[in-house]
């Protein structure tokens, strides 16, 4: 690791800042993690002194740092805040006299830099354009100048490509960092772990012998305060072009050369690329939209919002490997509970030899459970004899369960982007893809192609007619 690093949150007030990104930076600071010298800049509108940013930090970590005090200290004491506009070069001229001036190490002289754009994705083009003016992404003189965007990057494909070709003309790919907190996740990379760290899996993840695929984003919180921005975004945008979508292309994936960002992400573009693109009409009918009772009366809401907060896809990859195994995807919120899954059907045996019975009947067999969150765990049900004279057969589950104290995806993929390994980011023809493949549903939705937006209960399991849309498959694997 390089020393004399900055990290340099824009945003540093917000939300994200305070529930996820100051927490990891904590972690990682506590352990050590970062590289030596690591100061921390949150660079907000509000104005504020240090302390009374530290303790706006420390009011939303009060468990924490009230349990260790002294590490708590220690962190905030290397946090200095800004007040300014992240799209002013003035503003921004300031900020890299504090950085030039106080933060570097005077003995090295590098002045390695992490900027976070924790923003409103409206502000990441002229962010971006004000840093380049005020020469802060330059990494001629020495010294990594790298720029992490969160999601929603560019709400369909033409507004995507216009921002990374727009991020292009300022700054390298090398240099960018776009995040999607899923793949921060070690049940998540566990996927490439599973599928190719081992090799009994392998020769039957196909069309021989896979039915289908179910992908399920299932969420037990509703919109929260976050009704302006869900409003125009919606489950489709929210959730499916990013955590659906790389997790689906992270399971139909082929075995890449090496795990280096380049091989991973040119497998996974591969496969998005191989996902049939649909007519909006046709997306119409391979798709069910539900929103939950409720919903209209949340401030901030219209009172006649079309705006889906449950989606449910079925998706066909043209390719040798997938030709004919739909993807069922589906995420909601203000469902009956919090669960992430990837399920495997199997196909059924050609020749049932044995009647299934017993308490566990209802499982389904030649099923592979990913359980991603929470639970965390990979469980295969099978066909077992059922113990006793008869030649009977029950189902029963072989379960793994991972460790309780998984790390937070924002702590990995800090660190990942402190050391410039982009494997665990999304490459931008990565995000071209996925939305090409959603803009498609976005318009039938929009366009009320699809006529039907079903309502459902809060902590249900979403619209019955998703049940029914998956029924030629069987039936969604809920949690127990
Ligand atoms: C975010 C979405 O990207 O992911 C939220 O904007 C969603 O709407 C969240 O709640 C889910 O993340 P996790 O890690 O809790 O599954």
């Amino acid at each position: 690791m390089s020393d004399g690093y900055t990290i340099v949150i824009f945003g540093g007030s917000g939300d994200l800042t305070r529930r996820k990104l100051s927490p990891a930076l904590f972690h990682l600071h506590s352990s050590q993690s970062l590289p030596d010298d690591t100061r921390f800049v949150a660079f907000a509108r509000s104005d504020l002194t240090d302390e009374q940013y530290r303790q706006l930090l420390r009011d939303s970590a009060a468990e924490e740092a009230d349990t260790k005090p002294d590490a708590w200290n220690d962190y905030a004491s290397q946090i200095r805040y800004m007040h300014g506009s992240s799209t002013e070069v003035a503003d921004l001229h300031v900020l890299d006299e504090l950085i030039r001036n106080q933060l570097s190490p005077s003995e090295s002289g590098t002045d390695n830099r992490l900027y976070y754009l924790a923003l409103a994705p409206g502000l990441y083009e002229d962010t971006i354009d004000a840093l380049h003016r005020a020469g802060m992404l330059d990494e001629s003189q020495g010294g990594t100048r790298r720029v992490v965007i969160e999601k929603p990057f560019g709400t369909d494909l033409a507004s995507a490509t216009k921002l990374n070709d727009f991020i292009h003309t300022r700054v390298d790919e090398h240099q960018v960092f776009r995040i999607d907190h899923y793949l921060g996740k070690d049940t998540v990379q566990n996927l490439l772990v599973f599928r190719f760290g081992n090799t009994i899996f392998e020769p039957l993840w196909n069309r021989n012998y896979v039915d289908h695929v179910q992908i399920s984003v299932l969420e037990e919180v509703d919109i929260g305060d976050r009704a302006p921005y869900y409003e125009h975004s919606g489950v489709l945008r929210d959730m499916f072009q990013s955590h659906l979508l790389q997790l689906l292309s992270l399971v139909g994936m082929e075995p890449p050369a090496t795990a280096e960002a380049d091989n991973l992400r040119d497998e996974k573009a591969k496969v998005l690329s191989s996902v049939r693109r649909l007519k909006p009409a046709e997306a119409a009918t391979e798709s069910v939209r539900g929103q939950y009772n409720g919903y209209r009366d949340t401030g901030g809401v219209s009172p006649a919002s079309p705006t889906a907060t449950y989606g449910a896809l079925k998706l066909q990859v043209d390719n040798w490997r997938w030709q004919g195994v739909p993807f069922y995807l589906r995420s909601g919120k203000s469902l009956k509970t919090k669960s992430t899954e990837v399920a495997i059907q199997f196909r059924e045996a050609p020749h049932r030899l044995f009647e299934l019975s017993g308490e566990s009947a209802h499982l389904v067999t030649d099923r592979l459970r990913i359980v991603i969150q929470p639970n965390e765990s990979i469980k295969l049900t099978i066909a077992n004899k059922r113990p006793g004279s008869r030649l009977d057969a029950e189902p029963q589950e072989l379960e793994y369960k991972f460790p309780v104290d998984l790390r937070d995806a924002y702590e990995r993929l800090l660190l990942d982007a402190i050391n410039g390994d982009a494997s665990l980011f999304t490459r931008s023809d990565e995000i071209e893809l996925s939305w090409s493949i959603i803009d498609p549903f976005v318009e039938a939705w929009e366009t009320q192609l699809s006529a039907q937006l079903y309502s459902y209960e809060p902590e249900s399991w979403g619209p019955k007619a998703a049940d029914q849309f998956i029924t030629p498959h069987g039936k969604w694997s809920n949690p127990v």
